[in-house]
C-alpha cells in the first residue's frame, strides 16, 4: 500500500459496504495491464464527482487531471463541478484521488508504474512518478462503463508497469508534410496507448522540415515553405512532455539528404545543383564524408538542434546510402585508399564516428537505423533494427542497446495480428538474459510516401494500439480474439481524442461519390484493402509528392474489420455449421451481390471512383458463387462440375488487384465453394 493512501484507505474501508457479488467483467483495456483483479461492485459517477491530488504534485499531473475531467464529462455529459485541477486541490474526501511521490524525468527507464484501485466508494490512483499517474488516468478512462442506472467504474485493482521502456512512434513529416494538428492529435493517441517516444523524422530527400537559424537556406530552399519553426518545435516538445512522451528528432544523414543540398550543394559528394525530390525511392545524393567543411557545417547545425531538443537521444538516420556518389568521386576514392577504408560501409562508419564525436560534445547519445552497426562503432549508440530481426540480435550480442522496427512498418498496410505477434523478445529468443536487457523496445514507423494529413491517422490507428500493447503488456498477452474485441473499443476511443482515422474515411467516400450516396462505396470499401508491402508502387501508376492520395486505395484501411469478421465467421461456420452463422453469412453475401448494381450510379456521376468497377463486379460475382455454395451446403448437396469451374474462374479473377486494392473476402468465399465441392454434408 502506498503510504500516501494510508489515511485515505481508512476512509474507503469505512464507506464500503461488504456485499458478496460476482466480480465485474473486465473492461476492454489497451494495453492490457500487467496485473488486474476484477472485484465486485461499481463506483457510480454523478455530477458530484470530485478529484483531488496528493504527494508531490507537478503541473504535468494537475494538467493531466484536468484533461481527464474534461474527457470524462465529454463522454458522460455530466456537469462536473471542478474546472482546472491545481496542485492545491487536496480535499481528502474527493472520490477520485491521485497521489505520486515525485515528478518523473522524461528519460529512458523512468518509472511509469501505477496502482489503480476502484471500489464502490471511490478511486485511488497512486504512482511513484507523475508519469505513472498519466498512464493510470488513461486506464481509468478506458474503464468507464454504463448500465441502466448511468455511468460507473467497475471495482478492480490494477498493478501495472511497462515491459519495455522504449515504446515509440516514428512519424515521417517529410515525404508529405504533417502540420501541427497531426502531430498533436497523434501525441494524444500515443498517450492513450501509453507510448512514450515520439521519433520525429524531420529531414529527407523530399523535404527539410525544420527551421534552421544557423543555415536558413536549409528550410528556406529545402521545404517549399512547409517546415516547423523553433517555436512550433518547442510547442510540440512541451505538448509531448505534458503527456509523458519524449521527443527524439531524426536528421537523416549522410543519405536521404537531397533537401539539404538544394541550399548547400557543397555538402554533397557530387557538384549539383540539387532540387527537392518529388518522387519516391532511394536517391544517390549523399553528404561528402571527406571534407572538413562538412563536419564544420554539421557541428554548427548540431549545436543548434541539440540545444532545441532536450532529450538525451538524437537520431542520425544512416539508412539506405547507395554509395553511388562516393563511388563516382575520385577524391573520395583516393581518401579511402589513403586511409585504408575498404568499402562504403566503412566510410560511413568513419562519417558516423565523426558525428558521434559532435553529438557526444553536445551531451547526446546517438541512435541510428541498423546500417550504423559496424564493428568499429563504440557500444554507447542505439541501433534501430528495420531490415530484419538479425540486426537487433547481433546488436544486443555485441553489446549495443537496440530497438525493433522491423515488423512494425505500419505504412505497409499489413494486418494487426502480424504486428501484434512481432515480439522484440519472443519466448525463443537466442539472447542470454544479459543480452536481452539491451533490447529497449520498439517503434511503429509511419513513412509518408503514400500518406497525407488526411489519411495519416488511418495508417497509424488502430493498428499501432496493438504494437503499443506488445511493447507494454506482458509477453504472455497474445490472444487474438481478445485483442480484436478490445481493439474494436479502442478504435472508437481513439477518435474521442481527435484522431481522424474513421471520420476522414467518411469525408473521402463523400468526395469519391461527389457528394452523392456513399453507402454502396462503403459496402465495397469495407471488404477492400490497399495492396500490401510496396506493391502499390507496382500497379502501373507513378506516385509523387504531388499525386492525388484521394482514391479508393487511400480511403481503404488495412485489416478491414468487416472482412476480417467475415473470414472468421466462415471459418467458424465450416467447423460448426451453426444456423445463425449461416444466416449472417448469407446476409453479407446477398448485400455484396446486390452492391454492384447499387454502385453504378456513383460510378456514373463520379469518374474518380470508377477504377473500383472491376473490384465491385468481382465482389458481386463471387458473392453469388458464395450464396450458391451456402445453398448446397445447407441442403447437403454438391456444386456441379460446371458450377464449380465457373466459381473457381471468378475466384481466381477476384484475387487480382484492381485500383491498387485487393478484395479481402475471396479466400473465405473460396473456402465455402471448395467445401460445397468436396464434402457437402447434411446438417
Ligand atoms: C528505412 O525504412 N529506410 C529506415
Amino acid at each position: 500500500m502506498n503510504p500516501l493512501f494510508a489515511a485515505m484507505s481508512v476512509f474507503v474501508v469505512a464507506l464500503s459496504v461488504p456485499v458478496v457479488k460476482a466480480n465485474e467483467p473486465a473492461p476492454a483495456l489497451m494495453p492490457w495491464p500487467a496485473e488486474i483483479k476484477m472485484q465486485s461492485g461499481r463506483f457510480r459517477l454523478d455530477s458530484g464527482l470530485r478529484l483531488a491530488v496528493d504527494g508531490q504534485v507537478s503541473d504535468r499531473m494537475a494538467g493531466a487531471a484536468t484533461r481527464f475531467l474534461r474527457r470524462l464529462d465529454e463522454r458522460t455529459g455530466l456537469f462536473l463541478a471542478q474546472n482546472r485541477i491545481s496542485t492545491a486541490d487536496r480535499d481528502s474526501t474527493a472520490q477520485i484521488r491521485l497521489a505520486c511521490h515525485r515528478p518523473g524525468q522524461l528519460e529512458l527507464f523512468e518509472d511509469e508504474s501505477y496502482r489503480l484501485t476502484i471500489t464502490p466508494a471511490g478511486v485511488e490512483l497512486s504512482a511513484v512518478t507523475d508519469i505513472g499517474i498519466l498512464r493510470g488516468l488513461e486506464t481509468l478512462l478506458q474503464c468507464l462503463a454504463a448500465d441502466q442506472d448511468g455511468y460507473y467504474l467497475p471495482a478492480l485493482q490494477i498493478d501495472d508497469a511497462p515491459r519495455f521502456p522504449w515504446r515509440g512512434l516514428m512519424l515521417d513529416v517529410c515525404r508529405h508534410f504533417m502540420p501541427m494538428e497531426v502531430i498533436k492529435r497523434n501525441l494524444d493517441g500515443m498517450a492513450m496507448m501509453k507510448m512514450n517516444v515520439f521519433h520525429w523524422h524531420l529531414s529527407e530527400d523530399q523535404g527539410f522540415r525544420i527551421e534552421c537559424k544557423t543555415f536558413p537556406k536549409l528550410h528556406e530552399m529545402g521545404s517549399d515553405g512547409f517546415y516547423f519553426t523553433h517555436a512550433q518545435v518547442r510547442e510540440v516538445i512541451a505538448y509531448a512532455a505534458d503527456r509523458g512522451i519524449r521527443v527524439i528528432p531524426e536528421f537523416d544523414m549522410p543519405g536521404h539528404a537531397t533537401s539539404w543540398f538544394v541550399g548547400y550543394p557543397e555538402l554533397a559528394s557530387a557538384p549539383g545543383p540539387y532540387e527537392i525530390v518529388r518522387s519516391w525511392g532511394i536517391m544517390d545524393p549523399v553528404m561528402n564524408p571527406i571534407r572538413e567543411e562538412t563536419y564544420e557545417f554539421l557541428d554548427r547545425f548540431l549545436a543548434e538542434m541539440t540545444a532545441l531538443f532536450p532529450d538525451d537521444y538524437f537520431h542520425i538516420g544512416g539508412d539506405e546510402n547507395n554509395g553511388k556518389q562516393w563511388n563516382a568521386n575520385p577524391e573520395i576514392q583516393a581518401f579511402m585508399q589513403a586511409h585504408g577504408i575498404p568499402d562504403n560501409h566503412a566510410l560511413q562508419m568513419h562519417f558516423n564516428n565523426r558525428i558521434l564525436e559532435l553529438l557526444t560534445k553536445y551531451g547526446k547519445k546517438m541512435v541510428g537505423w541498423d546500417e550504423i552497426l559496424h564493428p568499429g562503432m563504440p557500444r554507447n549508440i542505439v541501433i534501430q533494427s528495420w531490415r530484419g530481426k538479425e540486426a537487433l540480435i547481433q546488436a544486443a550480442r555485441q553489446g549495443y542497446q537496440s530497438i525493433l522496427s522491423n515488423g512494425y512498418y505500419i505504412d505497409l498496410m499489413q494486418p494487426t495480428d502480424f504486428h501484434y505477434l512481432n515480439d522484440p523478445l519472443p519466448a525463443d529468443t537466442p539472447l542470454t538474459a544479459d543480452e536481452a536487457k539491451r533490447i529497449l523496445g520498439g517503434e511503429a514507423t509511419s513513412w509518408a510516401e503514400l500518406v497525407t494529413p488526411e489519411t495519416v491517422d488511418s495508417r497509424i490507428w488502430p493498428r499501432t494500439a496493438a504494437i503499443a500493447e506488445r511493447l507494454w503488456s506482458p509477453a504472455t498477452v497474445q490472444e487474438l480474439d481478445d485483442l480484436y474485441r478490445r481493439l474494436n473499443r479502442i478504435d472508437f476511443l481513439l477518435e474521442t481524442v481527435g484522431l481522424t482515422h474513421r471520420r476522414n474515411t467518411e469525408l473521402m467516400l463523400r468526395r469519391l461519390a461527389d457528394g452523392g450516396d456513399i453507402e454502396p462505396l462503403r459496402t465495397l470499401i469495407d471488404v477492400v484493402e490497399p495492396v500490401k508491402i510496396y506493391n502499390r508502387h507496382r500497379q502501373g501508376k507513378t506516385f509523387t509528392s504531388y499525386s492525388p492520395y484521394t482514391r479508393a486505395a487511400d480511403a481503404a484501411h488495412a485489416d478491414q474489420p468487416v472482412a476480417r469478421n467475415f473470414r472468421r465467421l466462415v471459418q467458424d461456420f465450416l467447423q460448426q455449421r451453426d444456423r445463425t452463422q449461416a444466416e449472417q453469412i448469407r446476409l453479407l453475401l446477398a448485400r455484396w451481390q446486390a452492391n454492384d448494381a447499387a454502385l453504378q450510379k456513383t460510378l456514373h456521376r463520379s469518374p474518380i471512383s470508377r477504377d473500383v468497377a472491376p473490384l465491385s463486379k468481382s465482389l458481386a460475382l463471387i458473392a453469388d458463387h458464395g450464396l450458391q455454395a451456402m445453398d448446397r451446403l445447407e441442403r447437403g448437396k454438391h456444386l456441379t462440375a460446371k458450377e464449380l469451374d465457373a466459381a473457381r474462374l471468378d475466384l481466381q479473377q477476384a484475387k487480382q488487384p484492381a485500383a491498387e486494392c485487393e478484395l479481402m473476402v475471396v479466400s473465405a468465399i473460396e473456402a465455402l465453394v471448395e467445401s460445397a465441392a468436396t464434402k457437402a454434408k447434411s446438417r
